[in-house]
């Protein structure tokens, strides 16, 4: 047994014993003491081996694509799938009796988990029903205002913010993210199109893009937003589950999130969140008449839906919790930066996170300098699986041109991420433009 496997420096110098993680259930989560250094955690492998026996991947490809929804863990499967068979078994007596009370079990254990009260968040059925609501609803814009958005933005809530300019004849503004997006470079982007644009009164802010990667310095964004009479919509799909983070930490009023991508519930699950004082903002949903108007829960009607997975939601965090939020992002920004470390001095590859760690979770995508165009990085990520069965994905919409994302998960290993680094040595060469 390693020095590492046994044993951790905690707090002040106690000896933590990690041996427990061994020889348990593979559908139990996997408890990590308290105390332990979240940044050595996240360098064991014998740890992580230990987490990744609790999710079933193909064995077919290393999976460097989890960027698109999150693979569940085995408890979180177990759970799903029993409550498909149950909500199968009782018809609507369940949403007929108890489904409220266990909707607002779980909006209370996001509440506390993201620091808000229960009464701020409204369950939907991902990042895009939270943020499409939001935007619609978001009443104080006339005709004449403007709306803006970046370039990295997810490609469907720039879809919803152009639909804006017919809906309230608002103008559009889209500002772009440089390259290098350092802190500074990206604070003076916002700053300037602030400057530039003083008819805008809504930004759409995304904490972390799926383009790139990217994450937002969100705070200090909506901070100067505010002097602007700007309000913020901050899109937190992808950051709630990967980053440590409370509403606080960002300071926002509206977001929406996602909890099938790094919270690991079952897909067709996420919410928004409405800052208490700020609910009279957003409309009802389709002038809904089910809650009464200072209700949230006013502000999104699904309809009959798939309740399974919001019902397993629990059992999603539980399992996050037993990691916890700190080892979680240790982890998943230790896979990015071992890759990225080991082929960031290859002249022809631009890496477009930035070295500064609160730039960074774990997605980070990549381009071949001069290779531009989608085709071109469609045949990279094709060459990466046929040639060496890692799987990624091409994204566009980056001004500066296409990329290849990287996203590895909980269950990747230092050697997964090991075996990409080899792979763009050899797609860095062969690539050259
Ligand atoms: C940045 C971002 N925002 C919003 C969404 C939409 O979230 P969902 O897939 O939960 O609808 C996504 C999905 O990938 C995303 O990457």
């Amino acid at each position: 047994m390693t020095m590492s496997r046994r044993t951790m420096v905690a707090g002040a110098g106690a000896l933590m014993t990690l041996s427990g993680l061994h020889g348990r259930a593979d559908a139990e989560p996997v408890r990590i003491p308290a105390g332990v250094d979240p940044d050595l955690l996240a360098r064991d492998e014998t740890v992580w081996r230990a987490v990744a026996r609790r999710f079933r991947v193909s064995p077919e490809f290393v999976n460097l694509e989890n960027g698109y929804y999150g693979i569940m863990p085995e408890p979180v499967r177990h759970a799903y799938h029993r409550n498909v068979d149950h909500l199968n078994k009782v018809n609507s007596h369940l949403l007929r009796t108890t489904y409220k009370a266990q909707a607002d079990q779980v909006r209370q254990r996001i509440a506390t988990l993201l620091g808000v009260t229960m009464e701020e968040i409204a369950l939907t059925r991902g990042g895009t029903e939270a943020l499409q609501n939001l935007i619609a609803g978001y009443r104080a814009l006339r005709s004449g205002d403007a709306v803006m958005y970046a370039d990295l933005d997810y490609h469907s809530m720039q879809y919803t913010m152009n639909w804006l300019r017919g809906r309230r004849g608002v103008h559009v503004e889209k500002l772009v993210i440089p390259e290098p997006a350092t802190r500074q470079a990206v604070l003076d982007a916002y700053a300037h199109a602030f400057a530039a644009h003083p008819k805008v009164k809504l930004l759409l802010l995304s904490h972390m893009n799926n383009r790139t990667g990217l994450v937002t310095p969100v705070k200090e964004i909506i901070a100067m937003a505010r002097t602007h009479g700007v309000d913020v919509i901050v899109d937190a799909a992808h950051s709630w589950g990967h980053l440590d983070f409370t509403i606080a930490d960002l300071d926002a009023e509206f977001a929406g999130f996602s909890l099938h991508k790094w919270m690991g519930a079952p897909l067709g699950a996420g919410f928004l969140y409405i800052r208490k004082d700020r609910l009279a903002d957003i409309d009802l949903v389709f002038a809904d008449e089910t809650y009464p108007a200072g209700d949230i829960r006013s502000r999104v009607h699904s309809g009959t839906m798939d309740v399974a997975p919001i019902l397993t939601v629990g059992t999603a965090l539980d399992f996050h919790d037993s990691l916890g939020a700190p080892v979680k992002q240790s982890r998943l920004r230790y896979l990015r930066d071992r890759w990225v470390h080991q082929v960031r001095h290859i002249p022809n590859l631009e890496i477009l996170t930035p070295e500064e760690p609160a730039m960074y979770g774990t997605i980070t995508a990549f381009r071949v300098s001069g290779r531009t165009s989608e085709a071109d990085n469609v045949a990279i990520s094709d060459y990466l699986m046929s040639r060496y069965r890692i799987f990624t994905v091409r994204r566009g919409g980056v001004t500066r041109g296409d990329c290849v994302r990287v996203t590895p998960a909980l269950f990747t290993s230092a050697g997964d991420v090991d075996r990409l680094a080899a792979a763009l040595h050899d797609v860095a060469r062969r690539m050259r433009a």
